[in-house]
């Protein structure tokens, strides 16, 4: 058994993620939840309400969890300073893969840290935060996609 970092931006938190975590502590000991700035994205929520909203969905879950975030850096020094052993990442289509393939390799690269990519269940494979968010601003129904203390942030 052994430490992973499993890192986003989880703006917001989905099932999907959920579902991420939880099967990732059936394989590591500790997993690491950690909210990473991507200067590429522009957030919805801070990475204090994203933290704290995680924390309240993994509350009671099965599984040693530790969330945190970090504004800048690398991901990888971030691993190292947790003694992580893996990265953690879903993935849900081709396309998934394409952008996460190069990032773990360079992960790899950078520090000798393996990437554990696990398959999306189909259950949640078309919900990403992005279309929670669009959905949820023109009105629609999001309960199915997130937690419910995600779908009141998204709503209020
Ligand atoms: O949920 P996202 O936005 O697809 O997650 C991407 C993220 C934040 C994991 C990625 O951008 C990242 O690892 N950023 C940290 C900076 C870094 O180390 N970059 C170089 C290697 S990818």
């Amino acid at each position: 058994m052994a430490i992973a970092v499993y890192p986003g931006s989880f703006d917001p938190f989905t099932y999907g993620h959920l579902d991420i975590a939880i099967r990732a502590a059936k394989m590591f000991e500790t997993v690491h939840i950690v909210v990473v700035h991507n200067p590429a994205k522009k957030p919805r929520f801070t990475a204090t309400q994203r933290l704290q909203m995680i924390t309240e969905v993994l509350a009671g879950k099965p599984g040693n969890f530790v969330v945190s975030s970090f504004e800048s850096g690398l991901l990888v020094d971030y691993c190292k300073s947790v003694s992580a052993d893996a990265l953690v990442k879903g993935v849900r289509t081709n396309m998934d893969l394409d952008y996460e393939l190069p990032m773990a390799q360079v992960n790899r690269d950078l520090s000798g840290i393996e990437t554990v990519f696990i398959p999306a269940d189909p259950v949640h494979g078309f919900v990403s935060s992005s279309l929670v968010k669009q959905v949820a601003d023109l009105g629609g129904d999001i309960s199915k996609y997130v937690p419910d203390v995600v779908a009141k942030a998204l709503r209020s």
